[in-house]
């Protein structure tokens, strides 16, 4: 059992912070690594990954959104309440190292997975630009944090009620258009989004790594669920991922697949909502 020892809710309490006592994992886990958790004795596998990790205090954050019934069934968790079972870590660290100018955009809950691949980017030498983008204000999460994280914080609202008005692809297009140094872009968000962001970054030939997240099973390789094709070739992303090069990806597979069981999903969701009234 893995014991919440803090909590918080962001984001108009559509996201959840906890931070949890894992000491084995908080002591192995590198930044772009996840886990896989389950709420409770019948819990449904769902892979989060670490948004922080404490080794010397032996803790790990995660932070989601509620989106369906797992989610929702541990935003009704507190602190003190424990989590059945989470293995980790899992997948590759992101391949961290001195480029020179890297810049990582984030959009919705992709801001929490990006923020500590950004602080590990700023943390080797390199020149930090993070621009991190929501639906509107209220939305927007972890400014603070990636504030800190980052050597300049640009940030965006599709409805312009904060920051500049529009996309993240927005600002990233002014950047590539003004400086010739970026070296590397990572972008981390809803699917559409690191589509759009890897077709832009292809045309002015800049690298670019994307964070995947495909429905996983096991999450050790062996079911298959998360199978994506980068490059014209079937990769596992629990195994191979979750991060690849941005201008590989098939992301119109990707979308298809991860919209495989959301008859199912809503089902569930529904029962479970049912059950709380
Ligand atoms: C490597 C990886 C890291 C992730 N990190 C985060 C994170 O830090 N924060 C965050 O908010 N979300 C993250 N996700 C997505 C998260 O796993 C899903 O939102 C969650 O599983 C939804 O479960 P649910 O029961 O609440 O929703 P459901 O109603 O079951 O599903 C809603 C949608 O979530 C996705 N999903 C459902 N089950 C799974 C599953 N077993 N594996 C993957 N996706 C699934 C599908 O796209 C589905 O349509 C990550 C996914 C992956 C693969
Ligand atoms: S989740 Fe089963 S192979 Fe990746």
């Amino acid at each position: 059992m893995y014991k919440i020892i803090f909590k918080r809710e962001m984001a108009e309490k559509t996201v959840c912070h906890f931070r949890i006592e894992a000491p084995r994992i908080a002591r192995k886990a590198k930044p772009g690594q996840f886990i896989v958790l389950r709420a409770n004795e019948t819990g449904e596998r769902i892979p989060l990954t670490m948004a922080g990790t404490d080794p010397e205090a032996g803790t790990i954050d995660i932070i989601f959104q509620v989106v369906g019934k797992t989610t929702a069934l541990l935003r009704t968790f507190n602190v003190g309440d424990s989590i059945q079972d989470i293995i980790g870590p899992l997948g590759r660290p992101t391949h961290i190292e001195n480029l020179g100018t890297v810049v990582c955009v984030g959009g919705g809950t992709g801001v929490a997975v990006m923020y500590p691949i950004t602080k590990a980017y700023k943390e080797a030498g390199n020149y930090v630009i993070a621009i991190i983008g929501a639906r509107t204000k209220d939305l927007l999460i972890l400014e603070e944090e990636m504030r800190q994280a980052s050597h300049e914080l640009r940030v965006t609202t599709d409805d312009g009620s904060y920051g500049h008005h529009g996309f993240v692809t927005d600002v990233l297009k002014q950047i590539l258009d003004a400086r010739k140094d970026v070296k590397l872009v990572v972008g981390i968000g809803p699917v559409p989004m690191m589509k759009f962001l890897s077709k832009m970054t292809k045309e002015y030939g800049v690298k670019t790594m994307v964070s995947l997240n495909p429905i996983m099973v096991d999450a050790t390789g062996m079911c298959g669920a998360c199978r994506v094709t980068v490059g014209g070739k079937t990769r596992f992303c629990c195994v191979d991922g979750p991060e690849f090069d941005g201008h590989e990806v098939d992301y119109d597979e990707l979308i298809k697949r991860q919209r495989a069981y959301l008859t199912d999903e809503k089902i569930s969701m529904d029962r479970f909502m049912a059950s709380l009234r």
